[in-house]
């Protein structure tokens, strides 16, 4: 199913064509293509290069997808099942070179995700990612040590049937997707002021 953005502006067809389903097919992830996504994560920006991402993999069969999946709360439980790959981004929250804390942490692993989402576009796969998990539960289950946090869990696999979803959440894979103008959210001058531009 396709829910191609309604942009203003063109835009490029990996960014228009992204979005985030819940009925994902009972189908595995080639090794090949998990390979890939994982490394246009590897090669994503961060703030002086500290890279401060790690990832937990968990393919559907194995120990982690299962704690993975463990971590998840209710509503996710109702549609991840069937999601082939889970992956859990965990951020370093401080810098390697002195210990300090790194503000841009999130902000590095976030991006690092946002290239998963477009390399899984670029290879037919879609994403989902979550914030409803329990950061404990998921540092408990994997033994993540100080310094380090869970920060999102990302779903990933081949689109399915939107018919093996409960009512309310079939409602959602079948509406349309929203965004904000652009004059809501580009400022000059000060913040608020709409920028001239939009
Ligand atoms: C950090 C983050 C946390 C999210 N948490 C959840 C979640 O726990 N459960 C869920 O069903 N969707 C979750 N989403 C998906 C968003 O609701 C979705 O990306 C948004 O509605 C925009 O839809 P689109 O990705 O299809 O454009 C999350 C997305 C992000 C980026």
């Amino acid at each position: 199913m396709k829910k191609p953005a309604d942009n203003n502006y063109p835009i490029n067809e990996l960014s228009r064509e992204r979005w985030s389903p819940r009925a994902f097919a009972d189908k595995p992830v080639e090794t090949r293509h998990a390979a890939s996504l994982l490394e246009a994560a590897r090669w994503s920006p961060s703030a002086i290069n500290e890279q401060p991402w790690r990832f937990i993999l968990g393919i559907k069969g194995d120990s982690s997808w299962e704690k993975l999946f463990d971590t998840l709360i209710g509503w996710n439980k109702q549609w991840a099942d069937r999601a082939p790959l889970l992956l859990m981004v965990v951020g370093k929250e401080n810098y390697s070179s002195n210990g300090k804390p790194n503000n841009f942490h999130a902000y590095d692993c976030g991006q690092a995700m946002a290239h998963i989402t477009l390399e899984a576009t670029n290879l037919g796969l879609f994403t989902h990612q979550m914030g409803g998990f329990s950061v404990e539960k998921a540092t408990e289950l994997f033994q993540i040590p100080d310094g380090y946090k869970p920060l999102a869990v990302m779903a990933i696999g081949h689109y399915g049937d939107p018919d093996t979803l409960p009512e309310e959440m079939k409602e959602r894979e079948l509406a349309s997707r929203e965004r904000k103008e652009l004059k809501e959210l580009i400022f000059s001058g000060k913040f608020g002021e709409p920028s001239p531009l939009f």
